[in-house]
């Protein structure tokens, strides 16, 4: 029976371009604060017509490979969650495995899983799963999520970002999974979806979504504490786990989020709220499912009440979301990343809660126990792989009119057929793929750009 199952390592790309909060509220002639203050974001990263999700997770892949030295023969298992349709039919795991059919290994299960931002976790719980069954052949599980979450223009613009994550998985991890306790909730709502298959662009119902994001999450949050009680026979308050991990569309959301936990605990009467925040919250405990969502009072009450224990437990989860935006299906991760880039080693020994989120809707409270790790897979070797500071300080800021002009060419190339692209990636760092050209048959032809730093003009690598 393999024991302590869960994530071993985790890379985490997102393109080096971005455009600020302040200066986009500015050129949209949003109210000042917005964005910034309103949603509580303070950058948004997007791709540039050399990159896409297959790019990034080419490079977010080779990258863990490389710097854990991990032969790709022990890859036995790879998983993609994404929301980007790029094709109908051919999953971007297909992709990946031109890395992996060069080094002679074909023998690899997995597909993509969408289900709008929640797909990575279905891959993530797929590879888990697999590690833990009677079909498990010895060799690691490697999950990859990967959007790039672009919205019409309109107030949910300032609402996207890009990313890819990979995380392998195997026994003997460091973050180990907690499968016991597990919350799920799972119905049908139009939210946020991608009906029109002509344009990358969801429909959105930014209100719909916000309320769907929090009933699921009240939901969960209820499953999970149950199964935590009928299995340890104590009930679960936050007092339980050091960090709480949020899916992250935006920063206000998250804090929301907390609050809502807080405001279910003190409904709860259980022992992580102290009488001076109880007798705040009394006053709506009588409110239904419904008033309770709407009203604005309890909002700012249980936000405030929230705060000493949303700085101690949920802040340091929020720099990467903060900094890059919503990245779909990377999100949640790339909030966790950002809780082991912060506290790295200190979270030996802790529990950590994650909730993940996908419209339509499909939404799950999870738990990880976490452990130092021998390395190279130890908590602070993960930190240090993923090199977060660099990453965010080596980004090129667009203004708000390049942002505004690259997302108008993105809306042409996307579905399109026979171009090229500029093939200008000056601004990747190298190690990074990039696409070269969509052929007449709309066939995808990505290159690297050499690590070695010998050429910036790397134009004219292996399309094909
Ligand atoms: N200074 C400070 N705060 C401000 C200012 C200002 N000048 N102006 C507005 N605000 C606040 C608002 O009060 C509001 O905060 P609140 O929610 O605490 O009241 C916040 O900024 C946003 O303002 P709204 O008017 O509510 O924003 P709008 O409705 O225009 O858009 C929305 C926000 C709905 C989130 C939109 O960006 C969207 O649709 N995004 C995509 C959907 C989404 O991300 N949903 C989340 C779950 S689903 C998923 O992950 C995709």
């Amino acid at each position: 029976m393999t024991k302590n199952v869960g994530i071993l390592a985790i890379d985490i790309y997102f393109p080096p371009t971005c455009v600020q909060q302040e200066a986009l509220e500015t050129h949209d002639g949003a109210s000042k604060g917005k964005y910034t203050i309103g949603l509580g974001q303070d950058c948004l990263g997007f791709c540039t017509e050399v990159e896409d999700v297959i790019s990034m997770s080419l490079t977010v892949v080779s990258s863990l490979l490389e710097k854990y030295n991990v032969d790709p023969k022990q890859i036995g298992r790879l998983e993609v969650g994404s929301e980007t349709v790029i094709d109908k039919s051919k999953s971007i795991k297909t992709f990946l495995m031109q890395i992996f059919e060069k080094c002679g290994n074909t023998d690899i299960e997995g597909v993509d899983s969408t289900n709008a931002c929640y797909g990575g976790t279905a891959a993530l719980f797929n590879c888990v799963n697999w590690v833990e069954s009677s079909s498990w052949d010895g060799r690691y599980g490697l999950v990859v999520c990967t959007d790039s979450a672009v919205y019409a223009e309109g107030p949910a613009r300032p609402t996207g970002g890009a990313a890819a994550i990979a995380m392998l998985i195997g026994p003997d991890a460091p973050i180990v999974f907690e499968s016991k306790f597990r919350g799920s909730h799972m119905s049908h709502a139009y939210d946020f979806y991608k009906p029109n298959l002509a344009s990358e662009y969801p429909v959105v119902d930014g209100k719909l979504s916000q309320t769907c994001y929090l009933m699921a999450l009240d939901s969960c949050y209820k499953t999970f504490c149950a199964k935590y009680e009928k299995s340890t026979g104590k009930q679960f308050s936050l007092s339980d786990a050091a960090y709480f991990v949020f899916h992250s569309p935006y920063n206000k959301l998250v804090q929301k989020s907390f609050a809502r936990l807080v405001f279910n605990d003190s409904v709860r009467k259980a022992s992580s709220i102290d009488e001076g925040a109880k007798e705040k919250l009394a006053p709506f405990s009588t409110l239904s499912g419904d008033e309770s969502y709407q009203s604005r009072d309890l909002e700012k009450v249980s936000q405030q009440v929230a705060k000493p224990l949303f700085e101690a437990k949920v802040q340091p989860t929020t720099l990467i979301p903060k900094q890059v935006g919503n990245m779909y299906t990377a999100s949640l991760y790339a909030a966790f990343a950002s809780l082991l880039h912060n506290k790295n080693s200190e979270l030996a020994g802790k529990r950590v809660i994650l909730f993940s989120y996908g419209s339509g809707l499909t939404a799950t409270m999870f738990s990880l126990q976490l452990h130092e790790g021998q390395q190279p897979f130890s908590l602070s070797n993960i930190a240090t792989v993923m090199n977060v500071p660099t990453k965010l300080k080596s980004r090129h800021e667009f203004s708000p009119e390049k942002f505004v002009e690259t997302m108008h060419l993105m809306e042409h190339r996307y579905g399109a057929k026979d171009f090229v692209t500029s093939k200008d990636c000056s601004l990747l760092a190298p190690g990074t793929y990039y696409l070269t050209e969509v052929d007449y048959m709309y066939r995808r032809f990505y290159a690297k750009k050499p690590v070695d730093g010998a050429s910036e003009n790397c134009s004219l690598t292996n399309g094909h």
